[in-house]
C-alpha cells in the first residue's frame, strides 16, 4: 500500500507485527533494550524467504557471482585500512534544555525543506542550526551544544580484561569480509573479471538516533556484493546493476511507484565512493534510503594491499596486464526490506460478512515467494475424521510448501488470520472431502473459492505459487 492512502500505516504495521508474531521488542520482559527488536515466528520466515530469494537471484542464477560467509570479528587493522576507524562518523548534538540527543544532519533536514547537509563539517552544521534558529523538536528550545562527530563502530575487547588490549570492532558493514577474501576466492574459483562476491549477515552500528521501528537499529541484517571490474567498465556496470536492483524489487513485490532513485551529492559521498545512488522508499516517515549502489573504485583493495603487504592485484591473461580491480557495490538492507515489504503489502478492504454487516479485512498481499506460509490447512471442525484427513493433506504437501495448520476459532476467523499474515491459499477440509476427496481452496486476494481434488492439489498450488 502507498502510505498516502493510509496515514496511519506505520502504527498499523507495527501493531500487526506484534499481534501476529512478526517482530517483538528485544528483551521485552525486562522492559526492553532501546532499538533492539526480535523476529518472531513469522518474521524469521519472512526474513529467510527474502534472503533466499536474494541469494537465488544474485548468486545461484548467475555464473559470475559466488558467495562467502566471513567472520564478524576481524583483525582491527581491517577497519583502519578501510577508513572506518577515521571516517565512519555521524554528527551528534544535544538540546541543553531537555537533554534530548539528535543527529545534527537529521535535525537540520527535518527543520529546513530541501536542505541536504551530509558531508558538511561539524562547524558548518553548528552554524546552520544557529543561523536558522532551529528548535528542539522535543521541547522547543533553541539552546544546543556544538555539533560533535561520533564513530559508528562498536568496540569490544578480546580476553578477560580490557586493559592494555587493542579494541576489536563489531563489523559496521559486511563488505570488508569480501575484500579481504578477494584473493582466496580468486584462487579457489578460477573466476575471471568481471565477477562478484556476495555475502549476507549482521552488521552493527552505534547509531545515535536509531528509530522508526526496525528501520534504523543498532544491529541489522544486510545483504551485499562486491562486483570486481576493470576500471573502464564502471559506468556500464553501474547502470546494469541499478537495473538489476529494480528487477529485484519486483521479485519481492515492492511496487516501483513507492520507490525512487536519488543521486548522492559530492558532499555526502562516503569516504570510499566516487558515485553513489540510493533507492529510496516512500515510507510513512518520508522518503528514506532502502538500498545503495556505490562505485567504490579500487579504494578498498588498494588500502588492504598497502596495509597488509599482500598482493591484491589481478592478472588479466588476455591483455597481460596486472592491476587492482575496481568495484561496484550493490547493498541491500535486509531488515529494511522486510519492513518495506510489509508497508507495501499491507491492505485494508471493506467487505460484508454473511449477515451483510460491513467490516474491514486486513490483508497482507505478500508475494507467495516471501509469504511465511504458502498454504494454510484448515479442518472445518475439530472432529477426529476431519483432523485425520487434514493431517494426511498436511503430510502430502509438507515437503513442497511451508504450511500452517490452524484449528482455532470459526472458519471465518481463521480466514481473517491467514489474510493478516499473508498466506496466499487456505484449504478447508469438510465432510464432503471425506466423500469426494476434494478440498475448498480459498485465494487470499480475491477471496474466491474453488473445489480441487486432493491428488491434484500439489500441482495446482505449485502452478499458482510459482506464477
Ligand atoms: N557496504 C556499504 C554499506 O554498508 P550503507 O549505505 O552504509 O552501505 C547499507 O548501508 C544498507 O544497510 C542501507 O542501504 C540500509 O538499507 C541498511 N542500513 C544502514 N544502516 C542501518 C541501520 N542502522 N539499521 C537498519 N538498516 C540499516
Amino acid at each position: 500500500m502507498n502510505n498516502e492512502n493510509n496515514p496511519d500505516l506505520m502504527e498499523k504495521v507495527v501493531s500487526l507485527c506484534k499481534r501476529r508474531g512478526f517482530v517483538f521488542q528485544g528483551s521485552e520482559i525486562y522492559g526492553g533494550l532501546a532499538n533492539t527488536w526480535d523476529l518472531g515466528p513469522l518474521g524469521v520466515e519472512l526474513r529467510n524467504n527474502i534472503l533466499q530469494a536474494w541469494w537465488k537471484f544474485f548468486v545461484h542464477s548467475r555464473r559470475d557471482v559466488v558467495g562467502i560467509d566471513a567472520a564478524i570479528f576481524m583483525n582491527p587493522k581491517v577497519w583502519q585500512a578501510s577508513g572506518h576507524v577515521d571516517n565512519f562518523n555521524d554528527t551528534q548534538i544535544d538540546c541543553k534544555a531537555c537533554k534530548k540527543r539528535y543527529r545534527a544532519d537529521h535535525l537540520i533536514e527535518d527543520a529546513l525543506e530541501n536542505v541536504k547537509v551530509e558531508g558538511l563539517s561539524p562547524e558548518d552544521l553548528t552554524k546552520i542550526i544557529k543561523e536558522n534558529n532551529i528548535k528542539c523538536p522535543n521541547c522547543g528550545a533553541t539552546d544546543f551544544t556544538d555539533v560533535r562527530t561520533f564513530n559508528l563502530l562498536f568496540e569490544t575487547h578480546i580476553g578477560p580484561t580490557s586493559e592494555n588490549t587493542e579494541p576489536v570492532y563489531l563489523r559496521g558493514e559486511i563488505a570488508q569480509g569480501m575484500f579481504v577474501n578477494f584473493k582466496n576466492v580468486l584462487n579457489t574459483t578460477r573466476k575471471k573479471l568481471p565477477f562478484g562476491i556476495a555475502s549476507a549477515g549482521k552488521a552493527f552500528r552505534n547509531e545515535i538516533t536509531p528509530g522508526n521501528f526496525i528501520f534504523r537499529t543498532l544491529e541489522f541484517d544486510l545483504m551485499e556484493f562486491e562486483y570486481f571490474i576493470k576500471e573502464d567498465m564502471w559506468k556500464e556496470k553501474f547502470d546494469y546493476w541499478l537495473e538489476e536492483m529494480h528487477k529485484w524489487l519486483g521479485i519481492v513485490g515492492i511496487d516501483k511507484e513507492n520507490t525512487r532513485v536519488r543521486e548522492h551529492t559530492k558532499n555526502e559521498l562516503s569516504h570510499y565512493s566516487k558515485r553513489t545512488v540510493d533507492i529510496e522508499y516512500n515510507t510513512p516517515f518520508g522518503w528514506k534510503e532502502l538500498y545503495g549502489l556505490a562505485y567504490r573504485t579500487d579504494f578498498d583493495l588498494k588500502n588492504h594491499q598497502e596495509n597488509s603487504g599482500q598482493d591484491m592485484t589481478y592478472f588479466d591473461q588476455e591483455s597481460g596486464e596486472k592491476f587492482i580491480p575496481h568495484v561496484i557495490e550493490p547493498t541491500f538492507g535486509l531488515s529494511r526490506t522486510l519492513l518495506m515489504v510489509l508497508f507495501n503489502a499491507y491492505n485494508e478492504e471493506e467487505i460484508e460478512d454473511a449477515k451483510g454487516n460491513k467490516e474491514t479485512r486486513v490483508v497482507l498481499k505478500l508475494k507467495p515467494n516471501v509469504a511465511p506460509f504458502k498454504v494454510a490447512v484448515l479442518p472445518l471442525m475439530k472432529k477426529p475424521e476431519l483432523l485425520k484427513k487434514s493431517e494426511e493433506i498436511f503430510d502430502l504437501l509438507k515437503n513442497d510448501f511451508a504450511l500452517d495448520f490452524d484449528i482455532t476459532g470459526s472458519i471465518g476467523k481463521r480466514y481473517r488470520r491467514q489474510d493478516e499474515i499473508g498466506t496466499p491459499f487456505a484449504l478447508t477440509i469438510d465432510y464432503d472431502s471425506l466423500e469426494d476427496n476434494a478440498v475448498t481452496v480459498r485465494d487470499r486476494d480475491s477471496a474466491k473459492q474453488e473445489r480441487v481434488k486432493i491428488d491434484e492439489l500439489g500441482d495446482y498450488l505449485m502452478e499458482k505459487i510459482i506464477r
